[in-house]
């Protein structure tokens, strides 16, 4: 996968480059990313990429000519321009999965007020927002959907397991972890988890991973189809927590 960003602040992800999962993918030929500075498109003497929004108001808004021309200089046919912004769908793992299977992600970081609304409309494939909180600019962003997709990428994390177990990868959150000690003030780990019998502990796992849901986050069970098994367990949880009101 190639990931291009488009940013004013390109030293921001040079530590991000070094940082072990992204490196490795890197060194692996995985991925590459790469990023250029809007400002290297600007063909103002100056530099400037800014300018004073049309009606008044505060701040700046991104001229769109430059980012059009740095755009330009890397989309192909296989390219999808994603920009950062509080106004775009709500990044989730289920994008997260849908944008590892592209070829090219170009990633645009706004500033200031953000960009010029044409550049939104009409050069960009897709708005996308980490949360409806307001950031300064789309850099960190662009940083945590990079993250949510290149772990999904084959060779990037130990083993497959290690992402398909995980909270939101099939709509559910994790189950409990323990390692030792066996006894921790006082708490003890499951004890099924020390029985060695797989085929309890994978009853187990499912168990805890329903019961989280169901407490922690009761909304992601509207969104599933659960099997009977499943449908089951999650009757006995809610009959249990009902009796230990
Ligand atoms: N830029 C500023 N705030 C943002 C947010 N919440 N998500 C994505 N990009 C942003």
């Amino acid at each position: 996968m190639k990931i291009d960003v488009l940013t004013l602040f390109p030293e921001l992800f040079d530590v991000f480059r070094r940082w072990s999962i992204i490196s490795r993918a890197i060194e692996q030929d995985i991925l590459s990313l790469n990023t250029i500075n809007i400002r290297d498109f600007s063909h103002d003497k100056h530099k400037r990429v800014d300018d004073y929004p049309f009606g008044g108001g505060p701040g700046m808004v991104m001229r769109p000519e430059p980012i059009d021309r740095a755009i330009s200089s890397i989309r192909t046919e296989d390219s999808v321009v994603i920009y950062l912004s509080p106004q775009g769908r709500t990044h989730d793992q289920q994008l997260a999965n849908a944008l590892s299977e592209k070829e090219h992600l170009i990633l645009l970081c706004g500033h200031y007020e953000g960009v010029d609304s044409r550049v939104v409309d009409n050069l960009v494939d897709m708005e996308v927002s980490i949360g409806d909180y307001v950031l300064t600019g789309g850099e960190i962003p662009a940083l945590v959907l990079i993250e949510s997709v290149i772990r999904l990428l084959p060779g990037t994390l130990a083993s497959e397991e290690s992402y398909i177990d995980e909270s939101h990868y099939d709509g559910i959150l994790e189950h409990n972890q323990y390692t030792r000690p066996r006894s921790f003030k006082g708490f003890n780990v499951p004890e099924v988890l020390l029985s060695g019998d797989h085929g309890r502990i994978a009853k187990w796992r499912k168990y805890s991973a329903l019961k989280n849901t169901y407490i922690k986050r009761p909304d992601l069970l509207e969104g599933i189809d659960l099997a009977e098994e499943e449908a089951d367990m999650l009757s006995r949880i809610m009959r249990e927590l009902e009796k230990e009101e």
